[in-house]
């Protein structure tokens, strides 16, 4: 599947406002593909693709789940929120032709991270946080420490989204804390 063929499929999927959060995403993807010397392609296709199966019902996902368990990465056990990613890795997978294993590990990780995150797996989870529409208070912090230091910023982006998890009451993915937990041991120290 190239650019032009997932912008329209995602277009077709997508309410506009995620259509367009999705295209942000995308240039925010690049734009730190640039900086980091990945492949500015494989960033692109990621992002496209990465909500793609975020306005199926929950039992449309669970059936993904369950027909790929090979492919389902813990599956229904883990928190709900973090299914699409997973769902929207399969079915570009089994569905649309997408073979690059880089891609769909990036697709399949964006929401909770993973340890051992990729450099293209770090790019897309982080700008899925800063893509231009987000507000959130700190994004304009994580936004200048992404483009210096990728480890820090994603061990700041993980902090923050796991606490948020937490301070709502919500069940917090094991994946989510593994990855935040990793990145902070490769980091070396003392920012816990
Ligand atoms: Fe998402
Ligand atoms: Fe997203």
């Amino acid at each position: 599947m190239n650019l032009k063929q997932a912008k329209e499929l995602v277009h077709g999927r997508l309410s506009d406002k995620r259509y367009e959060h999705t295209l942000n995403v995308k240039k925010m993807a690049v734009k730190l593909a640039k900086i980091y010397g990945e492949d500015e392609e494989r960033a692109a296709l990621a992002a496209l693709l990465h909500d793609s199966a975020k306005e199926i019902s929950k039992d449309e996902m669970r059936e993904i789940l369950r027909a790929y368990p090979q492919y389902a990465e813990g599956g229904e056990e883990r928190p709900a929120p973090v299914w699409h990613g997973v769902c929207a890795a399969i079915l570009a997978r089994t569905q649309w032709g997408v073979t690059d294993e880089a891609v769909l590990s990036a697709i399949a990780c964006h929401t909770a991270g993973k340890p051992g995150m990729t450099r293209l797996d770090k790019i897309l989870y982080l700008a899925d946080m800063t893509s231009a529409e987000r507000d959130w208070p700190g994004v304009e912090k994580l936004r200048k420490l992404e483009k210096k230091n990728l480890d820090a910023a994603m061990l700041a982006a993980l902090k923050q989204t796991n606490d948020f998890v937490l301070s709502q009451g919500k069940p917090l993915d094991p994946m989510s804390k593994a990855a935040y937990e990793d990145i902070l041991a490769r980091s070396g120290k003392n920012e816990r």
